[in-house]
């Protein structure tokens, strides 16, 4: 039976290094699952290959029983598949606003709505509240018309998550959030996650080195290892997996 994202098979070589080798997993229903790992494991492969950046040299990946190794990332993105990347991008000379607004039209791109978004006053209005209500999820609606460059580096990460909300996603991929975030706004960000998953039930598949985060952020956990998944399940089963403890967590 096909889940919502089912990889399988899937290799990528770069030169010499094997960087994904027969990876297979599936994301059944959904949920906020963590993609774990050692560095060089494999993890931003496997989402440069979800995403379209990378084409696989072998395997599949289906998203909703649809095929779309190899499909443009673009493409992918009108599909509703969005990702982070792990250095953080924003624009930082556009105010906090426009960064979110922007990535709103990003997706609409040459279809026939963001022609209806940019004439009407009345989408670009609800365009503009739905960001501000984002942002006051985030505790920085306060710098909503300043420059991104005012923001810490952990705050333009947080930005980041929300203008690839924006564009209504039916997966979002998050290649390391927690990372150079203080503890305060690691706890922000956590809440924030939660709330924006009971809202759209959407799919997170989350890479992360904090343990302590997403142990317990995620529902269910897939650990890479050396290119190959090593034990996929529940929080709990992952932390007493001995070939994980081995691996990875010991
Ligand atoms: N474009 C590339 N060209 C050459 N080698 C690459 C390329 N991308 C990744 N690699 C190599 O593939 C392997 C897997 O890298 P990848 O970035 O997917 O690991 P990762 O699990 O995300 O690691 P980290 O936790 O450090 O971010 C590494 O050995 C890396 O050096
Ligand atoms: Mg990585």
């Amino acid at each position: 039976m096909s889940g919502i994202l089912d990889i399988s098979g899937v290799s990528k070589k770069f030169g010499g290094i094997q960087a994904v080798d027969g990876a297979s997993f599936s994301l059944g229903k959904p949920g906020i699952y963590g993609l774990i790992g050692p560095n060089g494991a494999g993890k931003t492969t496997m989402f440069d290959i979800i995403c379209g950046r990378q084409v696989p040299d072998a395997g599949e990946v289906r998203f909703h029983a649809q095929r779309i190794d190899g499909v443009k990332p673009y493409k992918l993105a009108r599909e509703g598949l969005a990702r982070t990347f792990q250095e953080c991008r924003v624009l930082p000379e556009e105010t906090c606003l426009n960064n979110v607004l922007f990535a709103a039209q990003d997706k609409r791109l040459g279809s026939e709505v963001l022609q209806a978004f940019t004439r009407s006053a009345t989408a670009r209005r609800s365009a503009e509240l739905e960001a501000r209500r984002l942002l006051k999820l985030i505790d920085i609606e306060r710098y909503a018309d300043d420059p991104a460059s005012a923001l810490s580096y952990g705050q333009r990460r947080l930005l980041e998550i929300v203008s690839c909300l924006m564009s209504k996603p039916r997966i979002l991929l998050l290649d390391e959030p927690a990372s150079g975030i203080n503890p305060t706004l690691l706890n922000t960000l956590h809440d924030f996650l939660v709330e924006i998953y009971e809202e759209t039930k959407i799919v997170f598949l989350i890479v992360e080195h904090n343990m302590e985060f997403i142990m317990s952020l995620a529902t269910e956990i897939v650990v890479m290892h050396q290119g190959r998944v090593l034990a996929q399940g529940a929080p709990e089963r992952i932390q007493s997996d001995k070939n994980v403890i081995d691996a990875y967590l010991g």
